[in-house]
């Protein structure tokens, strides 16, 4: 490796060789999360909570690597706090196991309170080890997982068995009886007067359907309507919303989702919720909608992340869905990650508290 590496922050005219960059990794898709500028830019730089922005280490004029760093508001232990996730990890295959990773990982942090600011991710394989053995930022004890329910199997089926007529047959039956799961899962909706609806934006009342529902947790991003609009309607991706109100008209709940096609298989991302705990039927009813709606939609599989054990764990496990993977999530060992890392805490994350969608 050259020795004439220079690690910077990123400005905006950096974004288009940075995109061009990340677009070399992974099949990058039209449904699926973008990688042009314009997500950057939202992401870090018009990011209402702070700016957070996009490392990059570079040789000459070419990126051999990059880091993101993204504000969010979060509640911990009743306190308001900056949290950041940071994300983005991706070094040039020919500068690997050459530091570059954790030198972007330490001038990031430059870009955040150091010791008051809860600087998280979900890594996956690789960058865990480093997150772990380099980077002093261990696992939180919290088990988020992904769960996922068949819609239309045919196309998972033809993945998985040798002949495609077989998966033609059994397919119709599967979707009956995934279906038929789902109704006794979520029976008891046909009593609630709950009115669910896609809607254009966030009502002005998300914020007390925040207020009230947060106190049920330790730790939880402020989904108010600020982090709301910026996440969903700012973003250049396009989201789907879901509105759950009373009878009185108040808010009850609401669900973000998003239909993603991925290689030969069309996914529903179930990306956010929230609801009040106390009238089960409001989620019930807004999953009953989000997955009638990707059935219509063609979608394979329906998936959604989870905080293990938790009142939506058990909702989704009862209406069908399969536990699939655990997703650790580390934080970076300051004063308040310390405090995280010691445990015990009720949380609740959805996928889109990361930036996986
Ligand atoms: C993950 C990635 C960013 C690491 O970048 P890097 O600059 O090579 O990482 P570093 O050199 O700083 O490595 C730090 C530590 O991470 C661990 N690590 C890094 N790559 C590893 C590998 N392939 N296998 C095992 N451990 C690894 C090691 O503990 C390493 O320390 P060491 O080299 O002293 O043993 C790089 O491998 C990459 O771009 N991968 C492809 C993209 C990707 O999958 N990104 C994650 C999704 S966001």
């Amino acid at each position: 490796m050259s020795e004439g590496l220079l690690f910077k922050k990123a400005g905006k005219e950096d974004l288009p060789r940075i995109s061009e960059f990340r677009k070399g990794f992974f099949e990058v898709h039209e449904a699926g999360r973008s990688c042009e500028p314009e997500y950057y830019e939202w992401k870090c730089y018009r990011n209402v909570f702070g700016e957070g922005g996009v490392w990059l280490a570079e040789e000459g004029n070419s990126v051999v690597g990059v880091k993101s760093l993204t504000p969010k508001p979060m509640k911990v232990l009743g306190a308001m706090v900056n949290a950041a996730e940071t994300g983005d990890n991706f070094v040039h295959p020919d500068y690997r196991r050459h530091g570059i990773f954790s030198r972007l990982f330490r001038a990031h942090l430059d870009g955040v309170d150091p010791q008051w600011s809860l600087i998280y991710t979900l890594p996956s394989k690789i960058p865990l080890q480093a997150y772990e053995r380099k980077l002093d930022c261990p696992q939180i004890p919290v088990s988020l997982c992904s769960m996922v329910k068949p819609v239309r199997s045919k196309q998972l089926l033809k993945r998985k068995l040798r002949f495609s007529f077989v998966a033609a047959i059994v397919s119709p039956l599967v979707d009956i009886a995934s279906r038929a799961m789902f109704r006794i899962g979520t029976r008891g909706m046909a009593r609630s007067t709950v009115d669910v609806r896609p809607e254009e934006g966030f009502p002005d009342d998300v914020d007390a359907l925040w207020e009230e529902a947060s106190v049920n947790y330790d730790v939880i991003l402020v989904r108010s309507k600020k982090y709301l609009e910026w996440r969903y309607i700012a973003n250049p991706d396009a989201y789907t919303i879901l509105i759950a109100r009373s009878k009185s008209g108040a808010t009850s709940g609401y669900m973000v989702t998003k239909v993603h096609a991925s290689n030969d298989l069309t996914w529903g991302y179930i990306c956010d919720f929230l609801t009040l705990e106390s009238d089960p039927n409001v989620f019930r009813k807004l999953l009953a909608a989000a997955v009638e709606s990707f059935y219509q939609k063609g979608c394979a599989v329906v998936l959604a992340y989870v905080v293990r054990g938790s009142f939506y764990y058990r909702t989704l496990l009862r209406a069908g869905f399969l536990p699939r993977a655990r997703h650790p999530i580390v934080c970076y060992r300051n004063e308040l990650g310390k405090l995280v890392l010691k445990g015990g805490h009720k949380w609740h994350f959805t996928m889109a508290d990361s930036d996986h969608i």
